[in-house]
């Protein structure tokens, strides 16, 4: 899908879930973040942050404590959304552009976070890609993932795991569940390890 113009479909859910009958999806998105191993004073870097969706909820999770999001997206389009929506959140910064070039400091961020977007990365540059965001992690920071494993053009689990694995991290922990709109999904811990 091209998200610097998404369709006229892509752009309707998304107005959705953004209104009170899009309530009816959010909780699937709130519970998920509420429910993250988060004690609300990480430095977080969301990947692939769209239109906000998914910070509106980490950056709750993180205002208690001082905690900070950093929203990397390679699309203006998105991006643009996404700070006129997260307005009223200062702990949130967003960068649009390819976290492999913008300048990010190395290991200076406790928690990744990737939601519905690892299989929306062109397949060239994923492993790139994913090296680029282990290195902004510190040693012992984990990714929360998130990502489809049948509709919106999902990627296999292997594949996934594969990927991940081959940019440094270790599964710490999965699991495979449906929500009604996303459908199934594979939800994981990877920890960047220690040493
Ligand atoms: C399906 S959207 C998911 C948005 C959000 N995470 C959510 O769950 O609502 C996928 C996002 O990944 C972004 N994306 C695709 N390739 C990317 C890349 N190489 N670097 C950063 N973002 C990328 C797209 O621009 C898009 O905003």
């Amino acid at each position: 899908m091209d998200f610097e113009n998404p369709d006229r479909m892509y752009l309707l859910f998304d107005a959705l879930l953004n209104t009170r009958p899009g309530s009816i999806i959010l909780p699937i998105y709130r519970n998920y973040i509420r429910n993250l191993d988060l004690a609300g004073d990480e430095r977080v870097l969301e990947l692939g942050s769209g239109s906000g969706i998914a910070t509106r909820h980490l950056a709750g999770v993180l205002r208690k404590r001082g905690g900070r999001v950093l929203c990397v997206d390679s699309s203006k389009t998105m991006t643009d959304i996404a700070r006129k929506r997260m307005r009223k959140h200062p702990n949130v910064e967003i960068r649009t552009g390819d976290i492999r070039a913008l300048d990010i400091e190395d290991g200076a961020y406790d928690a990744a976070f990737v939601h519905f977007t690892l299989h929306d990365i062109d397949e060239a540059i994923r492993l790139e890609t994913v090296k680029a965001l282990f290195r902004t992690l510190r040693p012992g920071g984990k990714l929360f993932l998130r990502e489809p494993t049948v509709k919106f053009g999902a990627m296999p689990v292997e594949a996934m795991r594969d990927v991940l694995t081959l940019g440094g991290f270790i599964e710490e922990s999965h699991r495979l569940v449906s929500a009604p709109l996303l459908g199934p999904m594979y939800e994981a811990v990877y920890l960047k390890p220690a040493a």
